[in-house]
C-alpha cells in the first residue's frame, strides 16, 4: 500500500540540538575547529546505536560542541524547517537546552540570536511558524534553573515556556516545583518529559507538582489505570514520539507501541520526532512507519493532526485556521 500523505500537522516535541544530522555536525566542526573523536561520517553514523537515554545523551550533549556561534544555530533550525515543512508540519514549538550551550561558554544571547534569525523566516520562507520551550536539564541542579528562569524573560515573544528534559530516573519532576511555579507566575507556558523511561509517578508529579499543561512522552502511564482514566478525563495531551522510543528501547519493537491503544483510550496523543537526525526520522516518518506497524487508520491519523494543534500554545483564533 501507499505511504500516506503528510497531513498539515503541528510539532510539539522537537528539540533543536536532535536535528544536527551528522553531515551538518561534521561541517560545523570544522568550520570551528571542534575537534571530535569520530574520523569521518561513517564512523559517526555508527555512534547512532544506543541502549538507553543515557547513551543517547551522552553522544547528543558531545556532538552539540560543534554549535558556537549565532550562524551555527540559524543553520541547523534552517535545515530542520525546510525537512519539517516538506513533512507537513505548519507550526512547531521546538524545545532548546540552554544550559547545554551555557555549560560550554556558549552564551544564551548567541544561542537565541541564532535561533531567531531562522524562527522569524520560518513563516515567510517554509510556511512554518515557530515558538521556543526552554528545556531545564533535570539531571543538572534545580538551583541552576531557578537562576536560568530570569534571563529567558527579555526573549518572551520568542521563548513561550519552559520544559523538562534529560536523564528522567531518579531524578523526578518534583525537584523542580519552585521554578516552575515561578515560570507559572511569569505566565509562561509548561510542560515536562515524563514517563518516557520514569515511572507512572512521574507524570502524576509533573501534572500535580508542576502543573504542567502537556506530558512529553507519558508513554509509561498505560502502566497505571487510575493514571489513564484521568488523562482521558483531563484530556492532558501527550507528545508522542515513536520512533525515539524504539531507538532508545523504552519499546522493544514498533509494533508494540503503545499510541494505538493511547488514541484508542480516548487520550489526546499527538506524534513528534524528539530528536529526528539521531532516531531514524521526522514527523511524517513516524506517522508512517507506527501507521503499518499499527494498523493506524485515516480516521487515527487525522485525530492525530488535529490533536496537535488543540494541543499546541497557539492562541485559539490561530487554532481555528488550522482545524
Ligand atoms: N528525553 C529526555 N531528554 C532529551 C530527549 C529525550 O528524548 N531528547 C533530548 N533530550
Ligand atoms: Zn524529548
Amino acid at each position: 500500500m501507499a505511504d500516506p500523505a503528510p497531513l498539515p500537522t503541528a510539532e510539539l516535541h522537537l528539540h533543536i540540538e536532535g536535528t544536527l544530522e551528522p553531515e551538518l555536525a561534521l561541517s560545523l566542526a570544522a568550520r570551528n575547529r571542534v575537534p571530535l573523536r569520530f574520523a569521518g561520517l561513517d564512523e559517526l553514523r555508527r555512534a547512532y546505536d544506543f541502549r538507553d537515554l543515557q547513551s543517547f545523551l551522552d553522544l547528543y550533549y558531545e556532538l552539540t560542541a560543534v554549535l558556537r556561534q549565532p550562524q551555527d544555530y540559524t543553520d541547523l533550525a534552517e535545515a530542520y524547517l525546510a525537512r519539517a515543512a516538506a513533512q507537513g508540519v505548519r507550526h512547531a514549538e521546538v524545545f532548546f537546552d540552554p544550559q547545554a550551550h551555557l555549560a560550554r561558554g556558549v552564551p544564551l544571547e548567541a544561542v537565541l540570536e541564532g535561533l531567531d534569525e531562522a524562527c522569524r523566516g520560518g513563516e515567510e520562507r517554509h510556511g512554518v511558524t515557530v515558538r521556543l520551550i526552554a528545556c531545564f536539564l533535570r539531571d543538572r541542579d534545580p538551583a541552576e534553573a531557578e537562576k536560568l528562569l530570569p534571563r529567558l524573560l527579555p526573549y518572551r515573544d520568542l521563548v513561550i515556556g519552559v520544559g523538562l528534559d534529560s536523564a528522567e530516573l531518579g531524578r523526578p519532576p518534583e525537584l523542580f516545583e519552585r521554578v516552575f511555579a515561578r515560570a507559572a507566575d511569569e505566565g509562561l507556558r509548561r510542560v515536562a518529559h515524563a514517563g518516557e523511561e520514569g515511572p507512572p509517578d512521574y507524570v502524576r508529579s509533573a501534572l500535580d507538582r508542576l502543573g504542567v499543561e502537556r506530558i512529553d512522552h507519558g508513554i509509561r502511564s498505560l502502566e497505571d489505570d487510575a493514571l489513564v482514566a484521568r488523562l482521558r478525563e483531563e484530556q492532558v495531551p501527550l507528545t508522542v514520539c515513536p520512533l525515539s522510543n524504539v531507538a532508545l528501547r523504552c519499546v522493544h519493537r514498533l509494533v508494540e507501541h503503545p499510541l494505538r491503544r493511547m488514541l484508542d483510550e480516548g487520550l489526546v496523543a499527538t506524534v513528534n520526532s524528539d530528536d529526528p537526525a539521531y532516531f531514524g526520522g521526522y514527523l511524517h516518518d513516524n506517522v508512517v512507519a507506527a501507521s503499518r506497524a499499527l494498523g493506524l487508520t485515516p480516521e487515527h491519523r487525522r485525530r492525530l493532526a488535529e490533536n496537535s494543534f488543540r494541543a499546541s500554545f497557539l492562541p485559539e483564533a490561530d487554532k481555528a485556521q488550522h482545524l
